[in-house]
């Protein structure tokens, strides 16, 4: 039995802050941020919108696209390293205004890759035979531990939400390969103190090696070629970081997501993001092979090859 994707969706705060908007908070420039990061603008949750509730959002956009209920779920899954509060989890606060069974549910924390390590995870459960429908969601409000002060990276994230229903799927479709990774050696270079730190040339380095890296991997573990991947959803941080990949696998342009530049770097949420909308403009089609890459704080990276379509 082979675990895929019955279902996405996604959920943006309606708030939008404008590279132009920043020139006035920091001593930026709309061309800078452009031509270093690709980004335009991005979206801030409301005063009171917590994370649970974009989550919620997303999630139940992701059921509506799997033709599901919440009581169909068994286990409930959120990346995130912005919860609503230490404890309790995100994901018990899913189970109850979801109205799902009284499943298994947790957060876990991978920073930018925790989607990749919760579709993984969610991916064990399933062929084990142990449950059937796992929801994972990414979703992080990034603006409540930004330095909105600190020019190096206030200009970089967003807020938003992302869902994937993941579930059994027939053998020739869903999640053919993956890799996960992590060295917390470079833990220094992106943290969280009380508000966001990053040291941006290491972490771009360590990127722009890594995303190519595992995509080709994960092709490679199904024994494929470069050539064969139709489209690739990477996290969405930096397009130069996006573009090296891209090129490493040689694909066109118009076969990768790039929604990093209406929100940005949004860490968990922007590979389920960046995949529901790719998903809902019918740009993924049946039978396509899709490469989903990540990598984040900690250092943490993961990738999957999955085969569209149930
Ligand atoms: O999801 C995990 C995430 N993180 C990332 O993926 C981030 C990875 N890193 C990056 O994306 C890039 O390193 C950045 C976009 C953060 C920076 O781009 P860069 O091309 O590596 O620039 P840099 O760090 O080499 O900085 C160039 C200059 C510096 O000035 P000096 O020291 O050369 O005089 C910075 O102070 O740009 C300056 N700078 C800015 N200038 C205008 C840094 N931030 C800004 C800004 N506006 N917002």
């Amino acid at each position: 039995m082979n675990a895929g994707i019955l279902g996405v969706g996604h959920y943006a705060p309606e708030k939008v802050l404008t590279n132009q908007d920043l020139e006035k908070m920091v001593d930026t420039s709309d061309e800078w941020i452009r031509s270093r990061t690709g980004i335009e603008e991005r979206r801030i949750a409301a005063d009171g919108e917590d994370t649970s509730h974009m989550a919620v959002n997303a999630a139940r956009s992701a059921l509506e696209d799997a033709n599901m209920d919440a009581e169909e779920l068994d286990m409930i899954l959120v990346a995130t390293v912005t919860p609503d509060q230490p404890f309790p989890s995100v994901a018990t606060m899913l189970q109850e205004q979801l109205g799902a069974r009284k499943v298994a549910a947790m957060d876990l924390s991978a920073a930018c890759a925790g989607f990749m390590y919760g579709v993984i995870t969610a991916k064990q459960f399933i062929e084990s035979g142990g449950y059937k429908n796992v929801l994972v969601v990414g979703v992080e409000k990034l603006s409540k531990i930004t330095n909105w002060e600190d020019r190096n990276t206030c200009v970089l994230f967003g807020d938003g939400a992302g869902a994937a229903v993941i579930g059994p799927v027939s053998d020739d479709r869903g999640i053919m390969s993956f890799e996960l990774g992590s060295d917390g050696s470079g833990g220094p270079h992106l943290y969280q103190d009380e508000t966001l730190f990053m040291n941006g040339r290491e972490v771009f380095k360590f990127a722009v090696r890594q995303m190519p890296e595992s995509s080709v991997n994960v092709v490679k573990k199904i024994g494929l070629k470069e050539e064969d991947v139709d489209y690739l959803i990477p996290h969405q941080a930096n397009i130069r970081i996006m573009e090296a990949a891209r090129e490493r696998l040689g694909i066109s342009e118009d076969k990768m997501a790039t929604s990093v530049k209406r929100y940005g770097n949004t860490s968990s949420a922007s590979i389920p993001m960046a995949l529901s909308e790719e998903v809902k403009a019918g740009k993924i089609k049946d039978n396509d092979l899709v490469v989903l890459v990540g990598f984040g704080g900690g250092l943490t990276w993961g990738a999957v090859a999955l085969r569209w379509g149930k």
